[in-house]
């Protein structure tokens, strides 16, 4: 079953005001099982796969694991694992492209350019995320416009031409950050304890550090980067391959 832009858009149009739970009946009617939840272990990740749980049918879902998680990100995965009780499938990087990476510029080459940055994404996310999206036709991701300048036209559904051509779904894509957290408080989520500790986005750990309150929300993830370059390639509108 393949997807199309023109169904990604009338998908939009129809559902641009509707609630979460709306978003993803409608998504799950359209597409599955051809839909897929990639979960970043992250707060607006685990307000979706709370509203998963409580529907039918489910998507499959799936976490990349880059291999340069925090422990608390891998005790998040174990903790949301014992309360739903759902498969999370693992998606890792390529043995050999780590290897050869590692071997050529070492444990922290994208600290010295924005290449080197990209290329380690691409390697330990990007690819990885090709792999779990093989054969579906939509995703459904966390994103919200208010997490980013980068972020601030995403809408419900949308068409995702970097990812092979399919469609994009984006439930929380109206909420705010105090919305995320008031539903994980009144359902008592589990979550990770790094948000606790000033983290409010997480990524790999290497990638991520704490923010003084009311900065922005991505500033602690490559904070050496300029925010417009923010972005590991999952959700780039068109991608330029960043490895030879
Ligand atoms: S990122 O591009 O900067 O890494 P962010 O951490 O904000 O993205 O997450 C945005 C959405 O991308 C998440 O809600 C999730 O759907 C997807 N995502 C990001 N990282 C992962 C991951 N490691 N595994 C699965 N999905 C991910
Ligand atoms: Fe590599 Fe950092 Fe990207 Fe993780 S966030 S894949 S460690 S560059």
């Amino acid at each position: 079953m393949s997807a199309s832009s023109a169904q990604a858009e009338a998908l939009n149009r129809r559902y641009t005001d509707a609630s979460a739970e709306e978003i993803l009946a409608a998504a799950l009617r359209a597409f599955h099982p051809h839909l897929v939840f990639a979960c970043s272990l992250g707060l607006e990740d685990v307000v979706v796969l709370d509203l998963i749980a409580r529907g039918d049918p489910k998507p499959r879902i799936f976490t990349l694991d880059t291999g340069r998680l925090n422990q608390e990100t891998y005790d998040t995965l174990a903790a949301l694992k014992a309360r739903y009780g759902l498969p999370i499938e693992v998606y890792f990087p390529r043995t050999d492209a780590v290897q050869a990476l590692l071997a050529a510029k070492g444990p922290n080459s994208f600290y010295e350019s924005l290449e080197n940055r990209r290329e380690c994404c691409h390697i330990r996310k990007v690819e990885p995320l090709g792999r779990a999206l093989a054969g579906a036709s939509a995703w459904i991701t966390g994103l919200r416009r208010a997490q980013a300048s980068s972020r601030s036209a995403v809408g419900a559904f949308q068409w995702d031409p970097a990812n092979g051509g399919l469609v994009k779904v984006n439930p929380l894509c109206g909420w705010s950050l105090d919305q995320v957290w008031a539903y994980v408080r009144a359902h008592d989520m589990p979550y990770n304890p790094l948000h606790d500790q000033g983290y409010p986005s997480i990524g790999c750990a290497p990638c991520s550090r704490a923010v003084q309150p009311g900065e922005d929300v991505r500033s602690g993830r490559w904070w050496w980067e300029q925010p417009e370059q923010k972005e590991c390639g999952l959700h780039n509108q068109s991608r330029k391959k960043a490895v030879p």
